[in-house]
């Protein structure tokens, strides 16, 4: 166990050099996993930030847990680590200008806000507006091995703004993957 409750997974040993990878197969295959298209929210103390995230998935129904790659030298990956907790907005399928908005580099931390207006939920995270609806998730559990980190959060709130089809990456042309 970490610090707060959070586990680390010990790093696995690489696979031996003989056996080689064939990176071609490997990006074809993998880029057929199925995405959506989420915008993660952070927040520490009076900074807010977030950023388009596709590497999401459920990982438990009791208690309810989601998954999470973030970029190991992403801005908001410090900020997970240090706070221990963080929302995802589900984009509806017309909202592929929103998510556009939020991989771009901004001028300063939060600026991305200015394109979607949002509060603060129980945990004090952001949930935008307009989504079709966010979970705020507190960390319990992470694997540091690699260029993202796979982040584990227990959904401890759920806000449902409406019901409609989400946003998947497959629709946006868009590649992130391989
Ligand atoms: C289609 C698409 C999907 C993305 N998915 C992820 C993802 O799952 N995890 C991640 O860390 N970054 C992902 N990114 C990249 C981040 O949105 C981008 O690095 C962002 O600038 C990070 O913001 P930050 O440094 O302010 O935290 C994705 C980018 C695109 C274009």
């Amino acid at each position: 166990m970490g610090t707060r409750g959070v586990s680390r997974v010990d790093v696995v040993p690489s696979a031996p050099a003989a056996m080689a990878l064939n990176a071609e197969a490997k990006k074809t295959l993998l880029r057929k996993i199925p995405h959506g298209v989420f915008i993660c929210g952070v927040a520490d103390g009076d900074e807010v930030n977030g950023f388009t995230a596709s590497w999401v998935t459920q990982g438990s129904f009791e208690p309810p847990l989601v998954v999470m790659a973030v970029r190991a030298d992403s801005t908001s990956n410090g900020i997970i680590q240090r706070t221990n907790k963080f929302s995802l907005n589900v984009l509806a399928a017309e909202q592929k200008d929103l998510a556009a908005v939020f991989f771009k580099p901004q001028k300063g931390m939060g600026g991305r806000f200015d394109a979607a207006p949002f509060s603060l939920g129980e945990l004090g995270l952001p949930i935008l507006d307009n989504a079709l609806g966010a979970v705020e998730c507190e960390l319990v559990g992470q694997v540091a091995h690699g260029d993202h980190t796979v982040f584990v959060g227990e959904v401890k709130t759920a806000t449902l703004h409406r019901d409609g089809a989400a946003l998947e990456l497959a629709s946006t042309g868009w590649k992130y993957g391989g």
